[in-house]
């Protein structure tokens, strides 16, 4: 536990036995409406089984039903999880000054879009204008356009909203819906200069998983009885095995029954990425590791998680639509897969080591000097930058910044 006394998102110790189960969640009846759809599709499926990443798709994005479509907003205390930017807008602040840097190393070019995937209902973005404003950062603050990606049309709502609140309505660029399933749409536009973030974005693209049975990969899939339940047999398509030759991994080195997770919508996010932009940097923050430390034998069961009220759920593949389903990224995937596609790597931190680098403590230091600054409010500061930097949690996030053009 955090500080704050609430888990962050990331990898927890299970709930123990004596703890109380969380009461049922109003979105029992919808989890039921969409476990009946996905038995529909498995039952018709010529094997009576469908991909883990299918059951993970619909269990996320299915119109209306999935996770990434409901009304209630979920990275808050109210939810099931905490974002970093949902603790303190320093998190954003911080942001803030790192972008200005990159806008400078552009040579402050006058239109600069900021593209953000999963936008969710905008903390981060109005954390990182807000950060530009206390930063006096007038210039850039006239020329930037704030694009946000989302899937979420309840978040996008609230978005707009509170950008409208916030009065930043102006730098608002349209909003794209993006109701396709999985990963973003490549419905590109006209590709920018500027800078992508995605901060929690990439561990909720659909993963496929595999298995180490008998020296070979295998792959695990959701088939129903009674219950949705894993179902072993040949891999579903080559790409998999190709992902782990390219990654470097050789499946005759792990374990006899080791899982792992293997996301194939990083390739389609990374063409969406590349589309839109045309000279700038893209900055991706999530818990993950190298390939090696990912699929070592450290996590022999893989690093998929439910979530549901801020508790790791025991099964992850109950109430779909309820729970939020993630896995660890793969950031050597996404390195290779980037540099094909013209990006450079520019540097790859712990998000601590981001966050102290681009300047945490000159924002800690001008918060502390604010005349309307009350003790609960430095206290509330410093407790979310604790969580941001908890070596144990948030703070070993990695932090890939990439350059385009
Ligand atoms: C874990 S939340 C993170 C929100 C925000 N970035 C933050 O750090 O607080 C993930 C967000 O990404 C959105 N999302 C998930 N998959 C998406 C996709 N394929 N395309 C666009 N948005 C997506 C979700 O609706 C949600 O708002």
């Amino acid at each position: 536990m955090t500080p704050a006394g609430r888990p962050p998102r990331g990898r927890l110790p299970r709930p123990s036995a004596d703890q109380a189960a969380p009461a049922p969640s109003p979105g029992d009846a919808a989890s039921s409406r969409l476990a009946e759809r996905i038995r529909a599709e498995i039952s018709s499926a010529p094997d009576r089984r469908i991909t883990f990443a299918r059951f993970m798709e619909r269990a996320l994005y299915e119109p209306e039903l999935g996770y990434y479509r409901r009304a209630p907003d979920r990275p808050t205390d109210a939810g099931d999880f905490l974002t970093a930017p949902e603790t303190h807008p320093i998190f954003g602040w911080t942001i803030a000054r790192r972008i200005e840097e990159l806008w400078g190393e552009l040579g402050r070019p006058r239109r600069f879009a900021l593209v953000e995937y999963g936008a969710g209902s905008g903390t981060l973005a109005l954390s990182v204008l807000d950060g530009m404003r206390r930063h006096g950062a007038t210039d850039l603050l006239e020329t930037i356009r704030y694009e946000p990606i989302e899937s979420n049309p309840h978040r996008r709502d609230d978005l707009r909203r509170r950008f409208v609140a916030g009065g930043f309505a102006g730098l608002l660029g349209g909003s794209e819906p993006n109701d396709g399933a999985g990963p973003a749409a490549s419905d590109a536009s006209v590709p920018v200069s500027g800078v992508l973030l995605a901060n929690e974005f990439l561990d909720a693209l659909p993963v496929h998983r595999v298995v180490v049975r008998g020296g070979k990969l295998l792959e695990l899939f959701v088939t129903w009885r009674d219950a949705f339940v894993e179902a072993v047999a040949e891999p579903s398509t080559p790409a998999l095995a190709e992902r782990f030759a390219l990654d470097g991994i050789d499946v005759a080195g792990l374990a006899e029954g080791q899982v792992a997770e293997i996301c194939l919508g990083l390739e389609p996010w990374l063409d969406d990425a590349a589309g839109r932009l045309a000279r700038g940097f893209a900055i991706a923050i999530d818990y993950g590791f190298d390939a090696t430390e990912l699929y070592g034998g450290r996590r022999l069961a893989g690093t998929l998680l439910g979530y549901r009220d801020h508790r790791v759920v025991e099964n992850a593949l109950e109430q779909p639509g309820g729970t939020d389903l993630t896995a660890h990224v793969d950031f050597t995937a996404v390195h290779r897969l980037a540099e094909r596609r013209g990006f450079r790597t520019v540097s790859s931190t712990t998000q601590s080591e981001f966050l102290v680098g681009a300047g945490l403590e000159s924002e800690l230091q001008a918060l502390q000097a604010s005349p309307e600054l009350t003790i609960a409010d430095y206290t509330r500061a410093r407790s979310g930058i604790l969580r941001m930097l908890d070596p144990r949690h948030m703070g070993k996030f990695r932090v890939l910044t990439l350059s385009r053009g």
